[in-house]
């Protein structure tokens, strides 16, 4: 069973600074580097490493070949992108020396979904496929929601960034709702009511170190956040959801779920960089047997 994502890919620009620019400020970084990023992209990772399969459809520009092929060294499937007249999407991040990060993304190709590309994978996927994925990066966020609901699926939305007028029209319709505590408290204020009034079927919060929260069925199940020193926290909460998804979708049990996803984000924010940085499953299960004895 695939989960399609309908996700953004970007190249992350990375500087890392002893701490963040002041307004007006200039600073010099302390070094540079180039990783495979985008909030799809990483989360589509975060599935495939976490045993889950996952068709991510999307799209890259004439330069982004490399994104396609790292996506595929990840074992995502990256025969669903197309190759559009625009840029690769990018983002420039800047992460200090706590591993906390800044960033501004210029969104490029992740701008040209197009209804029919939607229509098309969505009629092609598999009776067993019951799961679809998106982000707000990508364009045609309500036609993906409407289509995938309209053809079955289950839909899962990550409503990041943050943009109140897209996400709100999207949150009764979902089926599983993922925010993180600054997400949580924008929506609230945005929609008016407190999160636990959302009328989603499931509701996902992560809050980095202090956690997170999964409600479902009136129902919440808290998972701590594990111990760690962070290097680079870009993308930790991508690696939750990839890695929670990944095993609830296959029937597990969410309390599994959440643990397995707090030690993937955990290893995660250890090492620089955001799709780079994921664990596999079986780093995930050594750490969790490690924390357990
Ligand atoms: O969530 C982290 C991601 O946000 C980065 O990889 C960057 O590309 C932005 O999309």
């Amino acid at each position: 069973m695939a989960i399609i994502n309908f996700g953004s890919i970007n190249i992350d620009h990375v500087y890392r600074v002893a701490r963040m620019p002041a307004p007006g400020e200039t600073l010099t970084v302390k070094s540079y580097d180039r990783f495979l990023g985008g909030k799809g992209a990483n989360q589509s990772i975060a599935i495939a490493k976490s045993g889950g399969l996952v068709r991510h459809v999307g799209a890259i520009g004439p330069d982004g070949g490399w994104a396609a092929e790292k996506l595929q060294e990840a074992g995502v499937d990256p025969g669903h992108l197309t190759v559009v007249d625009e840029p690769t999407g990018h983002a420039v991040i800047l992460v200090d020396d706590a591993g906390e990060n800044q960033i501004v993304i210029c969104a490029g190709a992740n701008r040209c979904l197009t209804i029919d590309q939607i229509a098309a994978e969505l009629d092609t996927a598999n009776a067993e496929d019951k799961w679809v994925l998106l982000q707000n990066e990508t364009n045609c966020t309500s036609d993906i929601v409407r289509c995938a609901k309209a053809a079955g699926f289950r839909v899962a939305y990550s409503a990041a960034p943050f943009v109140a007028e897209e996400t709100l029209p999207l949150v009764d319709s979902v089926d599983l709702l993922i925010v993180n505590d600054v997400e949580a408290k924008a929506l609230a204020v945005a929609g008016g009511s407190s999160m636990s009034d959302m009328a989603c079927a499931e509701l996902l919060i992560t809050r980095g170190e202090h956690g997170a929260e999964f409600h479902h069925s009136g129902s919440i199940f808290k998972q701590a956040a594990f111990g760690v020193t962070p290097v680079d926290t870009t993308g930790a909460g991508d690696t939750f959801l990839g890695a929670f998804l990944a095993r609830y979708s296959q029937g597990g049990d969410a309390g599994e779920a959440l643990q397995f996803a707090a030690a993937a984000s955990a290893i995660q924010v250890t090492r620089p960089g955001a799709a780079d940085a994921i664990p596999d499953e079986g780093e995930v299960m050594n750490f969790l047997s490690e924390r357990k004895s």
